[in-house]
């Protein structure tokens, strides 16, 4: 397996399956689904919808019931940018190399455009119940499962789970919450520490990651020490490409980034750079990815691709 290769075709899939569920460009609500498809098919890396089919494969996974969740996840990623990207918080015009979405749409469409992104992910995500059925019926349920009654009753068990840990990482506990935090730091020139900063980061980045690995092992009946290691891996995982995040807004190269370098230093936001410096900030990541590593291995199960998709986060350029 080349590892780039494999990259690309596991995002293209799940670019696939995220466009199956993206609303169709008609009727009186044209320009708002315009909007959100223009957010969502604009070239983003799709990691965590792969990094949550990963986890699902890695624990025994044969069936289609992650792709509702792996589309939602990535539908709630775009609309935290589309957001994200707005006037009245980080002001950018620029994401994936072109023009963010309330700069082409402009910034009443772009808030409803997300909106619509969060709704739909959950539209979506309900779906997996349907798909779950269809699964069974094929004779492609998971591993856990033994007799009839207990394969529905643990299909059942499983996406309900997986729909209340993709609704907590995202809300006020999870990445909504980071946001917040963020906004207010800045809106009311308030200082952060670095306690305060690993709350954003972990929050406002690591939670998405979290959950796409935890429900990946959710839909597989994962017990609990074993979620509990993927929640970890997720937070490792999640500040550091924060921390990464927040070097390449300094270092990056617009071109191959995508995105406007020195937007942080613009909007006078305390990053983990301001904070650790280019150096330190280089070290923790890189430990932080090697605290995740390791608990990955100490799981049951193992996957190659995963291990080298997490150690290729750490040295990314975009
Ligand atoms: C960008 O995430 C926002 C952060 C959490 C730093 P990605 O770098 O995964 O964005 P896309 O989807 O690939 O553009
Ligand atoms: C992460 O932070 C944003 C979200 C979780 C939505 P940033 O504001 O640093 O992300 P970029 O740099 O705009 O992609
Ligand atoms: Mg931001
Ligand atoms: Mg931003
Ligand atoms: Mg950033």
């Amino acid at each position: 397996m080349i590892f780039s290769e494999e990259l690309k075709k596991r995002a293209e899939f799940a670019e696939d399956v995220l466009k199956s569920y993206l609303p169709e460009e008609t009727g009186y609500a044209v320009r708002v689904a315009e909007a959100m498809n223009y957010s969502a098919l604009s070239g983003g890396k799709h990691l965590r919808p792969v990094i949550m089919q990963a986890s699902y494969q890695m624990f025994g996974g044969r069936g289609h019931v992650v792709e509702p969740f792996m589309a939602a996840l990535e539908m709630i990623h775009n609309y935290s940018l589309v957001h994200d990207d707005l006037p009245a918080m980080d002001n950018d015009l620029y994401r994936r190399g072109r023009k963010t979405t309330h700069a082409v749409y402009g910034p009443g469409m772009a808030t409803l455009a997300g909106d619509g992104l969060l709704n739909l992910a959950y539209e979506t995500a309900l779906k997996a119940f349907a798909v779950g059925l269809e699964d069974i019926k094929a004779g492609l349920s998971s591993p856990a499962e033994l007799t009839e009654e207990g394969t529905l009753q643990t299909l059942m068990e499983s996406i309900t789970k997986a729909l209340s840990i993709l609704a907590d990482k995202a809300g006020i506990n999870g990445m909504l919450g980071g946001q917040s935090a963020d906004v207010d730091a800045e809106e009311r020139n308030r200082s952060v520490d670095l306690e305060e900063l690993l709350y954003i980061h972990e929050k406002k980045t690591a939670c998405l990651l979290e959950s796409a690995l935890m429900i990946g092992g959710v839909l597989c009946s994962v017990g609990d020490d074993d979620l509990k290691r993927l929640e970890k891996i997720g937070h490792y995982v999640g500040v550091a490409f924060q921390i990464e995040d927040d070097i390449l807004d300094v270092t990056g190269d617009e071109k191959i980034l995508g995105k406007h370098v020195g937007s942080d230093e613009e909007n006078g936001k305390v990053t983990y750079v301001t904070l650790k410096g280019l150096d330190q900030a280089a070290k923790d990541a890189a430990e932080m990815t090697d605290r995740a590593l390791a608990i990955l291995d100490e799981l049951p199960a193992s996957d190659g691709f995963l291990r080298e998709l997490i150690i290729s986060l750490v040295t990314r350029q975009k």
